[in-house]
């Protein structure tokens, strides 16, 4: 599709891959990259026959950050100016297809704060997740400070922002930061393609609304996000796949999901 910085690809029917592909700079996030992620996923998003996203880097890398010497030189005014980075928080706020992140290697800075977009986050053992802004004069940028807290806890994350520490694929999988730690990179790509498969079988109804409510419970208070699960709850029950999927419970055959 003309991508010079990443691949997309269908490995499965209704599951669209992704892949950053800049091995030569460890997929450091510079603008152009981010365009063309941008504008796949606004793809992906927009095509009927995609139900769920995987997001990956190579075997060495998910990414190592935000490209440093694109940024090195950046003045306050023209950072605040052209609104810099803002581009990334766009990156999932418009999409409503699951978007599961499979992180190998390096996940460090820019690279963490994208893994933690993903709505399921996956890793194998040769993960190394960080947040080395520190190190470099300057803060995480693209919501790193707010994920990684909501993910982890203060005390571990301030810890991590503090110090510059990476965090392990062990650490990563015990503290819940990701959903599965895999063996190896390829045993990561392929769970993640079979838990988008999954995905994708399930009416597209459902798990729209489905997304849609776990993501509230980072927004709301309890008491709201209850009330605001039921009456999306209430809602389902005037799709037909709702009917569709506890019919075929009580005849006890296979839901043929209509996604209506
Ligand atoms: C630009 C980068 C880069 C980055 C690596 N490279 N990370 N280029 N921006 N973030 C380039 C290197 O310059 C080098 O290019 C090539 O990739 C290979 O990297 P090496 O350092 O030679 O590899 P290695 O010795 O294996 O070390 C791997 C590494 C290290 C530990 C991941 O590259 C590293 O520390 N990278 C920076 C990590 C970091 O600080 N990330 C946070 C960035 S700030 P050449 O041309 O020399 O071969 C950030 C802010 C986010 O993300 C704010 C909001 C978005």
């Amino acid at each position: 599709e003309g991508y010079q910085y990443i691949i997309s690809s269908t490995p499965k029917p209704g599951v669209a891959l992704i892949q950053l592909n800049r091995p030569k700079a460890l997929n450091a996030l510079c603008t152009p990259l981010i365009q063309e992620l941008n504008s796949a996923l606004r793809s992906h998003q927009a095509n009927p026959s995609i139900s769920a996203i995987v997001l990956t880097g190579s075997e060495r890398a998910f990414a190592a950050g935000a490209d440093i010497k694109e940024m090195k030189d950046l003045t306050f005014s023209a950072a605040y100016r052209d609104d810099f980075i803002e581009s990334w928080s766009d990156l999932v706020s418009f999409l409503k297809k699951p978007l599961i992140t499979a992180v190998n290697g390096y996940a460090l800075g820019g690279g963490c704060e994208l893994a933690m977009m993903g709505d399921i986050m996956y890793c194998s053992q040769s993960a190394v997740f960080g947040q080395p802004e520190i190190k470099l004069g300057t803060i995480p940028g693209a919501g790193g400070s707010q994920r990684l807290t909501k993910a982890i806890g203060k005390s571990r994350a301030m810890e991590a922002i503090l110090t510059g520490n990476n965090i392990s694929a062990k650490q990563a999988g015990e503290w819940g930061l990701v959903a599965k730690v895999f063996e190896t990179p390829q045993e990561c790509v392929d769970g993640a393609i079979a838990t988008a498969e999954k995905i994708a079988s399930y009416s597209q109804v459902a798990v729209k609304a489905a997304k849609e409510v776990v993501n509230k419970s980072q927004d709301l208070g309890i008491r709201e996000g209850v009330e605001f699960e039921r009456r999306v709850f209430h809602g389902l029950f005037g799709s037909q796949d709702q009917k569709i999927g506890m019919g075929a419970f009580a005849e006890k055959k296979k839901a043929e999901w209509k996604n209506e």
